[in-house]
């Protein structure tokens, strides 16, 4: 029988719009040569959302969500609402609530340096050129941004907590992801020093005894965030938790060189989760027909893998995207005096995966 899903896409603001019309193509030919089907729903959502019923999530877009498969989300935000309180702005007053209401406590982050692209990493040649394939997972709903805090007029405090559920769980997301790569886990913690730190390596360890094929390491942040930029090679997963992943995951987007590049995935313990690129609505070119679809198309392939299990369709999205890269199908964001636009690349990545077998 053929398999079905329902993906509630939601765009958004700025380059968020143009780069998830290209994604939406690219989903639907890679479903139909791998024989499952997409129905793709729209909704508004951030400052598109904010213009239209005054709400970044109304609850239309709640409910669609709720009742799909996966989210594939674009960008929010733009100079039109910055003057929102808080919790109305157009990324906090959607994407917080989403991760709250759907429990996606695991963010996921691919960060490549791909050879023919060395250039783009800000690193030396001589380390760049070797080429970089890291995953970072990060807790994302526990640690220190959520723990409780205060403040007098002399002194405040944050405080981190974490619970041996909390650790396995994303533990375990690491380990999976791991067997289908390259099968290295690096643990990075603070064990010399921060208790969470002393509970978060014993928990690892244990988890890592149902993955015999994984080689697990434990690494410090500090000497972590100088491994990264002396010899990215090394890394495989990284599991983080939420403040060093927030980090760190930076720290491998600035390596990686293009925004443009980067797609993530935040994940439920059911399978059910938001793909986005890592970057934002890009409001200073918005409308040029000039983002890099990129980021959002590779989103989609992280959908297909984590949320609906068709590695085959993921890596034919990759595969595709890839064979743009090497041939120089590019936006000016890569390659200044490119003159392909977002929808040459989108057509390009399109025409790639009807070639590849
Ligand atoms: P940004 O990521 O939107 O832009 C930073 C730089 O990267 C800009 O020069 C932009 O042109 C470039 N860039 C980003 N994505 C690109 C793409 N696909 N193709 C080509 N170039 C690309 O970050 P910025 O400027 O700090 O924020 C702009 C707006 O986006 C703000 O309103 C911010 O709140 C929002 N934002 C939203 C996020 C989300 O929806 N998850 C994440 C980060 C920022
Ligand atoms: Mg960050």
């Amino acid at each position: 029988m053929t398999k079905h899903y329902n993906i509630a896409v939601l765009a958004g603001d700025g380059i968020g719009p143009e780069v998830m019309a290209e994604a939406v193509k690219v989903l639907t030919a890679v479903a139909d040569k791998c024989g499952f089907s997409v129905n793709l729903n729209t909704a508004l959502v951030g400052g598109a959302a904010i213009d239209a019923s005054g709400e970044p999530l109304p609850a239309a877009t709640l409910a669609l969500c709720k009742t799909s498969d996966a989210i594939l989300f674009g960008s929010v935000g733009g100079p039109k609402w910055t003057g929102l309180a808080p919790d109305q702005q157009p990324e906090r007053g959607s994407l917080l609530p989403l991760r709250k209401t759907f429990d996606l406590f695991c963010n996921l982050r691919p960060g490549h340096i791909y050879p023919e692209f060395a250039d783009l990493s800000p690193l030396h040649p001589r380390i760049s050129s070797k080429g970089m394939n890291i995953l970072c997972v990060r807790e994302l709903t526990g640690g220190i941004y959520f723990g409780e805090k205060g403040r007098t007029s002399t002194d405040a405090f944050d405080t981190q907590r974490y619970s041996i559920t909390e650790i396995e769980r994303i533990a375990r997301v690491a380990f999976e992801a791991a067997i289908k790569r390259n099968n290295k886990v690096t643990s990075i913690d603070k064990a010399n020093v921060l208790q969470t730190s002393v509970l978060w390596r014993e928990t690892v360890q244990r988890v890592a005894q149902h993955y015999p094929s994984v080689t697990l390491e434990h690494m410090y942040i500090d000497n972590a965030a100088m491994q990264l930029i002396r010899s990215p090679q090394q890394f495989d997963v990284l599991l983080c938790d939420n403040l060093f992943g927030d980090i760190l995951s930076d720290e491998i987007a600035a390596i990686a060189g293009s925004l443009g590049l980067l797609p993530s995935a935040s994940l439920n313990g059911s399978g059910f989760g938001l793909y986005e690129p890592a970057g934002g609505s890009a409001p200073d070119i918005a409308g040029k027909g000039i983002a890099n679809p990129i980021a959002q198309i590779l989103s989609a392939a992280l959908m297909l893998r984590f949320s609906f299990g068709q590695e085959q369709a993921a890596q034919l999205i990759e595969q595709a995207v890839q064979q743009c890269l090497s041939q120089r199908i590019v936006t000016p964001d890569i390659e200044p005096n490119s003159s392909y636009n977002t929808v040459a690349v989108g057509d390009a990545v399109v025409a790639a995966i009807h070639n590849l077998s």
